[in-house]
Formats: structure tokens, C-alpha cells, sequence
């Protein structure tokens, strides 16, 4: 966010926005959107170099080198389903040193069996078969089957313009293209052109590139078969989907390795587990930061947060967690507290934790310039030489909120440790969490809103070669190692408290150390709509844990808007209501009417109650990257009669974990009916338990024996009092009694919600079964790594003497809240002979309106059985 926002009249705004536009626009065209050849003559006037045939090629153990005149490739198998491709142009292969991919994932390699013909050299693993035509040069990846994993062009070979790269692939019409972060736009990412340079986009549109997060990866998907494509290069990077050439993708670069990880499936499920692999699974997060969260630019003074928190309690509403905004700080100047504004800093944190309410501070990069004022941080980083340089050897001095500030060296690991040390104060006065925004680095008043290109980098990292690099290379990293110092600080501050680090800026891998939000969005319908697309493709790019500023941070939201927002928004995985100095009251409480405010606790208490499910989901992505807002052609990669991908309403639908579906509209301020497509599986209405059934004209519904192979449709009237939310029939799900915050114990049993597959109980056929599971441990610390944690599975299953649920003994040591299961078993269709568990007859209650039974019993963490008969 420019400067001028807080200090300038708008006039004064106006030019460097256009100047920003400008040049953005102008290095889009240089490094990017030109073919190849026009970029040549941009290209310094060097003679382009055109890889294009194969001179040379000799086998290695694990793939195959190959020479074109100068250049070297080298292509090796670090999996059956994983290759990894390097080109050295001048016939030396670019430094192996990566700050995206895991040292242990990049150093491994399997054996292949190599492949010759007189057309083709190669080689094969068990999965994945590479031929490199010797005459052009043209690379094919295949899977067992002969599917075509990625070709690279014979027409438009792999070519160099001096320090710039681009590579050229074929793209099939019916190939479709997810991932590349948290750029805005429709979910699919083809037939659009993408520039990779983290920048501080304040009020970014659905069309604005590059925004936030550099994340050169993309995954495709063709006839339900997925792979995945890695650009591991952090300078400015460019994607083309069949935009700039027809039937074409493309990546390159202006500068740095052409350095390319292939991933294969088949499944994009197998492909998202891939990709946390290659470069880490988000880590399990602190439970509360699942919680409803609030936050403001800014909340001060200090009686004005414990009003907010007051007030949050007093109305009921669900919440977790207050952020703190620049303006707790001393004259912005991070890691200070402006003691006018907060008297009784620590007393405030400690007073809001006994409401169950945890405080998130904000700590910006940008250290004040500020000598001989005792401030720790610039003091101490400049006896420690921590900040980075000009190319003259003096430090480098940008304005910021703060004024003139200085920024650290975040690719020294010495200065990333010293940063982590500066949050000591902060986690003594109990801040449980910490914000690093501004990180692309931001810098005001300047047309690149960064510094400058010629800014000095001295990595001194495990794994690199220590040597100094220059801004360009280094911006899109930046701010992925600010909030790596900041992760790696607090483990060692309170080594068995998770840390929650929420960043705006990072690169691929960044999801190790933080989660992730997309900055300044506003407060409008169209922005609404973005959040889904945008938090699906942030969650197969690795980052699961993430969530869009509820309600909008620029302006502020009509009452209706805020309450859709928060209605959709306690289905996605970070709730945190925000918005910007100076913008209406957006609180849960702030306008509207009453319906307004009990429909916004009402989702946030439905948000509550599934925190069970949810994380449970949420530890099943710390094991395995699969995200918690899931597309659905994750899930259901078969689903669509047509093998595309099921992205119905242009990704309006999303998965919230693999059973819940959530249907907004796909224009929510229109009043128009509009069709949901649920995949070919049955479905319950989340809310009245009903079986979904699909428009008359379909002829189907979810209860046939005979489930059709085609999408379930259905038509919706959009209301503001409901969201259409389903439930995947043949799961179950673990749900809790309402609580105001994940620190209060919840009280009574834990509900398992049993959706049988498709039809009522009374009809269920013999192989109809479903499962769940629930996941919990203490929820903040690491003892859940020593066995500390419960995991307990369900099952369903037909048996000849009627449906039984089955719960799996307790595994791991600890002891969950409950003592009793509520089992309501949905698509009942009256009452039953008889409920009984092993030690005799339990009751079951029939609730039409629910179309449920009831059933409450025992837990004393063995397995147990309730049988239902008809
Ligand atoms: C940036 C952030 C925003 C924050 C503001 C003030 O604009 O994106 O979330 O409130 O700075 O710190």
C-alpha cells in the first residue's frame, strides 16, 4: 500500500499508480508477452540461442545427459513419477541450490533403464517413460499407458535471448491449467498469461497481475490424468496457457536457471502430495487459528481492542483471536508499543486470553532508520551488518510506514536468526501470533513499489554458494525467508508452541513457515466471488492454509455483502474479518439488520461446531499438503461425463475437506436461480439432512440404485438466509457442541454425523459403506509428535441384520473431551425394530424433520458397534 494512502491528498496518489501501471505493464510486455523471437531484439542484440537438436547424450544411473552444440541438459528421475530437468546454455549445468525445494526431496534419485532408438534417446522408470527426439530436440514424457504427460514443442524448441529463457510445450484444447498461487482471475488458468513478481497490489482487480506471491508451478489436468509443472527459478518468471500461441503453454525468464520439475499422477490428488514432497506440507497449525478470527486496520487504543473483545463475547460471536495493525507501534517502528495507545500491553494480551481470545500482531520487515534512538532492532542490526546494501557497500534506505527504514538480509541465515530473536519481548508478553506483511518488500514512493533492482544480496545459506546476488534475483524470495525467520524464531523462543505466521508475500514452499491471506481484495461482490478461485488454486500451489480479508479490506461492504462474506467465509480455512484504516465498522455486528447479525453468528457457531472436521482436515494436510478447500475435480476427477474438470460456475463450488460441498452463486449479488452441478456420488443437505434431489428433468435422484454417470444438477434460489452446503453420502462427520472459542471445553458427546451411501437406511444394498475419522490432540503444542494426539475412525456397513456403525479404538494417548457418541444416522426414513451396542439395547430417536435417527452412547476409547435394526 503506497504512502500516499495515509499522508497525500489524492491528487498527489494519483501519478505513481499510473507510473506503477505503466512500468509494470511495460516490463510485462519486455520479459513476457512478446514471442520469443520479437523478444530477441529486446534481448540486448544477442544472436538467440535455439536448442533444437541433440548433439550428444550419454546415460546416467538416474536419466541422461544430452548436449545441444554448447548447451547441456540433464534430465534425472528423483521418483518413478518425478523428473527433474536443468539446462546449462554455455555447457556448465546452473548452480543445484534451491530455497523452494527440500534438500533431501532434491538430492534423492531412483535408477532408470535407458531407451535408444535412431530417432529417440531416453530412458524409463516404472512409471514415467522420457524420449527426447535426437533431431529436434523435442521432449515427450509418457506414463504406462502412452498418455502424453508434457511434449515440448519440435516447432518452438527450448530457446535463449542472452540471459532470458523460454520453453515451449504443446497444449491439447481439452488440457486445463490450476495452480501459479493467488493470482486473481478464473480458476482455470488457460487462455491467460501470468508475470511472476511479488507486489504490494492494493486494491487489486480480478484482471491485476503479478500481485502478492510468486509460485511457479501449475498443475494440469486432461481426461481426469494430472501432472504437475515446476519452474525453480526466482527471478521474474512468465506463464503462458495457449494465450500468446495457439495451442501452445510456455514458461521463461529473464534471467536464472532453467531449472524445471516434472510431476506426474496420475491423479491431482497424487500430484498435490507430489508437491509437498518436493517442497513440504503446510505444518499442523495452532487449533485456534481455525477459529473466527478479527481483525482492523488498526484497533487502538488499547480500550478500544478490549471493547472489540467485549463486544465479540457479549454478542455471542465465535471467536479465536484479535490482530493488532501498525498502529499499537511506536511511530510504526516494528517490534516497539506505543505506550500512550497501550498502557498495559501485556496485561491487555494476558486479560484477552482469559476471554479465550489470543492476539496476533503485525511485524513488518522494514526497521526504522532511526540511529542513536534505542532502537533494539536498528541498532542491533546494524552491529551485526544484518540490513542489505547498496552496491556501494552502504546500507540501503527505502521509505516505508515508519518513514526512511531499512530491511534485513533475509538469505543470511545469521540475520534470519537475529530476526527471529527480536520476537523474544513479544512472546513473553503472550502474543500468540505474528503477521509479516509488506514483504514483497514494499517500498513507497517509487514507481517499482520495491527496491531496486541493484540491491545487494549476500547468501551466506546451507546448500548455496555463498555469494552475493542482486535484488532481482533475490525480490520474489524475499519475503518467503522473512516469514522463514520469523517460523524458525519462535520455534526456538517456545519450542513446543506451533507458531502462526500469517505472510502476504512468498514463493513455492513458502507454506513450511507460514499461511497466507490475499492482501488488500475490497469490499465488493466481484471480490467475493475471487476468494474461491483464489484460495483453490493458493491450496494445490501448497498453500492450504489461507483466507481472503472477510468482508474486504478497500471500502466498505454493503450489510448484505458482509453478511454473504461471512456465510461463505466460515467454510474456507483462515476466517479473518479485516478491512482498512478509515472504512465503516466491520465487525459482525456492524450494520444491517438483526437477521444480518444472527445469520453471521449462525455461521460463524456452524464453523464452530465442525471444528472437529475441520481439524481433522487440517491435520490430514499437515501429513499429506492436500488442502483444506478443495476444487472439485480434486476429489473428483472423474466425475464429469465430459473428462474435463469438474470447475462448474467457473469455481463458485468448493469442497470445504473431501465431504463437504459449498454452492454459493457464482454471481452472489444477482437474484437469479442459478444451477449447482454436485459430482455423481449422492448428497445431504448439510442443514436439513435431507437426500439431495436433482431437477425433475434429470430423472435421477440420489436413493437409485443405479447412480447415473452424470453430474447431479440442481437449481437454487439464492436467499440471503441460506448457502447451500452438502454432505457427501458414505462420509461421516465428526462434529462438537457449540463453544465461543477453541479454549473452552466443548460439553457433551462428540456427533458423528453418518450419511449412508446413497439411499435411506431402511434400502441400504450390503456393500454400501461409509467412513470418517476425527483427529485431536492439546492442539498448540508438539506433544502430538510423542504420541500425544487421538485418532479414531468410523465405518458404516450393511450387514443381513441391519446397519452398524463401528468406532475403532482410540489410537494415541490423548484424552478427548467427550465420554459419548450422539450417532445420528441421516436418510432415515422413520423409526426402527431396534438400536442396541454389545452390552444390550440402546434408544434411537426418529426426527422427521431431520430425517435422522439418534442414538447416544458409551465412549471408554474401545472399539463399539451400534446396530441398527430396520
Ligand atoms: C497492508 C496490508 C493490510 C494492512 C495494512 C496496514 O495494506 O495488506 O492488511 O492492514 O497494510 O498495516
Amino acid at each position: 500500500m503506497p504512502s500516499c494512502r495515509r499522508t497525500a491528498p489524492h491528487a498527489s496518489c494519483a501519478r505513481p499508480h499510473r507510473i506503477a501501471f505503466v512500468f509494470i505493464l511495460f516490463a510485462a510486455l519486455l520479459s513476457v508477452s512478446l514471442p520469443a523471437q520479437a523478444a530477441s531484439a529486446a534481448a540486448s542484440g544477442t544472436t538467440p540461442l535455439v536448442l533444437n537438436h541433440v548433439t550428444g547424450s550419454r546415460a546416467l544411473p538416474n536419466g541422461i545427459e544430452l548436449r545441444s552444440g554448447s548447451a547441456i541438459l540433464q534430465i534425472t528421475a528423483l521418483r518413478d513419477d518425478l523428473l527433474r530437468l536443468r539446462v546449462g546454455p554455455s555447457g556448465t549445468l546452473p548452480e543445484d541450490a534451491s530455497w523452494a525445494v527440500l534438500p533431501a526431496s532434491r538430492t534423492t534419485s531412483i535408477a532408470v533403464e535407458p531407451d535408444s532408438t535412431p530417432h529417440n534417446v531416453g530412458f524409463h522408470t516404472a512409471k514415467l517413460h522420457l524420449a527426447v527426439d535426437r533431431a529436434t530436440l523435442a521432449l515427450t514424457v509418457t506414463d504406462n499407458d502412452g498418455r502424453v504427460i508434457i511434449q515440448t514443442e519440435a516447432t518452438h524448441p527450448i530457446e535463449y535471448h542472452g540471459s532470458s529463457f523460454r520453453f515451449y510445450a504443446r497444449s491439447p484444447e481439452d488440457e486445463h491449467y490450476f495452480g501459479l498461487g493467488d493470482k486473481p482471475g478464473p480458476l482455470d488458468r488457460r487462455n491467460e498469461a501470468f508475470v511472476n513478481w511479488n507486489t504490494d497490489s492494493y486494491g487489486w482487480q480480478e484482471s491485476t497481475d503479478p500481485i502478492y506471491k510468486s509460485i511457479p508451478y501449475f498443475l494440469t489436468f486432461r481426461n481426469g490424468i494430472s501432472g504437475g509443472v515446476f519452474l525453480d527459478n526466482t527471478w521474474r518468471t512468465s506463464f503462458d496457457f495457449d494465450k500468446e500461441l495457439r495451442d501452445t503453454w510456455s514458461l521463461g525468464a529473464e534471467n536464472g536457471p532453467l531449472d524445471l520439475y516434472i510431476l506426474y499422477g496420475p491423479t491431482p490428488k497424487a500430484v498435490v502430495e507430489q508437491w509437498a514432497w518436493l517442497t513440504g506440507a503446510t505444518p499442523l497449525p495452532p487449533m485456534w487459528t481455525l477459529g473466527f478470527q478479527q481483525s482492523r486496520y488498526s484497533y487502538y487504543p488499547e480500550s478500544t481492542v478490549r471493547q472489540i473483545a467485549a463486544k465479540l463475547r457479549s454478542e455471542r460471536i465465535p471467536a479465536d483471536a484479535i490482530y493488532l495493525d501498525i498502529d499499537y507501534q511506536f511511530k510504526y517502528r516494528p517490534f516497539t508499543i506505543d505506550p500512550e495507545r497501550f498502557p498495559h500491553f501485556s496485561g491487555m494480551i494476558h486479560d484477552l486470553l482469559a476471554e479465550h481470545i489470543r492476539t496476533v500482531l503485525i511485524t513488518d520487515l522494514h526497521i526504522a532508520r532511526v540511529p542513536n534512538a534505542g532502537y533494539k532492532p536498528y541498532d542491533q542490526g546494524i552491529a551485526g551488518d544484518h540490513f542489505v546494501h547498496n552496491p556501494d557497500g552502504s546500507v540501503f534506505t527505502g521509505p516505508v510506514w515508519p518513514g526512511p527504514s531499512v530491511f534485513p538480509d533475509f538469505t543470511q541465515t545469521a540475520s534470519r536468526d537475529w530476526w527471529g530473536t527480536l520476537y523474544a519481548d513479544f512472546v513473553h508478553d503472550g502474543a500468540a501470533g505474528f503477521w509479516n506483511d509488506m514483504n514483497e518488500p514494499s517500498v513507497f514512493g517509487v514507481a517499482s513499489k520495491t527496491m531496486p533492482d541493484d540491491v545487494q544480496h549476500r547468501i551466506d545459506e546451507p546448500g548455496f554458494a555463498k555469494r552475493t546476488a542482486n535484488h532481482l534475483e533475490i525480490h520474489n524470495v524475499f519475503g518467503m525467508e522473512n516469514s522463514r525467520g520469523t517460523f524458525d524464531g519462535l520455534r526456538k523462543l517456545a519450542p513446543n508452541v506451533r507458531p502462526f505466521v500469517l505472510t502476504r508475500a512468498s514463493y513455492a514452499g513458502g507454506q513450511r513457515y507460514a499461511a497466507t491471506w490475499t492482501g488488500d481484495n475490497s469490499s465488493t461482490w466481484n471480490h467475493l466471488r475471487q476468494t474461491v478461485p483464489q484460495l483453490l488454486n493458493l491450496g494445490v500451489s501448497g498453500f492450504a492454509l489461507s483466507g481472503a480479508d472477510v468482508g474486504g479490506f478497500a471500502g466498505s461492504p454493503q450489510p448484505e455483502l458482509l453478511t454473504r462474506w461471512l456465510e461463505i467465509a466460515a467454510f474456507q480455512p483462515i476466517d479473518r474479518d479485516h478491512t482498512s484504516m478509515g472504512t465503516n465498522p466491520q465487525e459482525p455486528w456492524a450494520d444491517g439488520t438483526t437477521q444480518d447479525l444472527d445469520l453471521r453468528r449462525h455461521f460463524i457457531e456452524t464453523r464452530y461446531r465442525l471444528m472437529p472436521y475441520l481439524y481433522s482436515v487440517a491435520e490430514e494436510m499437515s501429513r499429506t499438503g492436500l488442502p483444506i478447500l478443495r476444487p472439485l475435480y480434486l476429489e473428483f476427477p472423474d466425475a464429469s461425463h465430459d473428462r474435463h474438470p469438474l470447475d462448474f460456475n467457473n469455481g463458485s463450488e468448493f469442497l470445504l475437506g473431501p465431504d463437504l460441498l459449498i454452492a454459493p452463486s457464482p454471481y452472489p449479488d444477482l437474484l437469479d436461480n442459478y444451477q449447482a452441478v454436485l459430482p455423481p456420488v449422492g448428497w445431504y443437505d448439510f442443514w436439513t439432512g435431507a437426500p439431495v434431489v436433482a431437477d425433475d428433468q434429470q430423472k435421477m435422484r440420489v436413493g437409485n440404485d443405479n447412480i447415473p454417470d452424470e453430474d447431479l444438477q440442481i437449481t437454487l434460489h439464492p436467499t440471503i438466509d441460506q448457502l447451500p452446503v452438502y454432505v457427501r453420502s458414505g462420509s461421516i462427520l465428526p462434529m462438537q457442541p457449540l463453544v465461543q472459542s477453541t479454549m473452552e471445553k466443548p460439553s457433551g458427546p462428540l456427533t458423528l454425523r453418518v450419511y449412508p451411501p446413497s439411499s435411506p437406511v431402511r434400502s441400504l444394498r450390503e456393500h454400501q459403506s461409509c467412513s470418517g475419522s476425527v483427529y485431536l490432540d492439546d492442539g498448540i503444542s508438539y506433544a502430538y509428535q510423542k504420541g500425544d494426539f487421538l485418532r479414531v475412525q468410523f465405518t458404516c456397513s450393511r450387514t443381513p441384520q441391519g446397519l452398524v456403525v463401528h468406532i475403532s479404538p482410540h489410537e494415541g494417548t490423548f484424552k478427548p473431551w467427550w465420554n459419548q457418541y450422539r450417532i445420528e444416522i441421516y436418510g432415515a426414513t422413520g423409526l426402527v425394530q431396534s438400536a442396541s451396542i454389545a452390552s444390550g439395547p440402546v434408544t434411537a430417536a426418529y426426527d422427521s424433520d431431520h430425517h435422522r435417527l439418534t442414538a447416544v452412547i458409551p465412549d471408554d476409547g474401545h472399539a463399539i458397534d451400534l446396530k441398527i435394526v430396520p
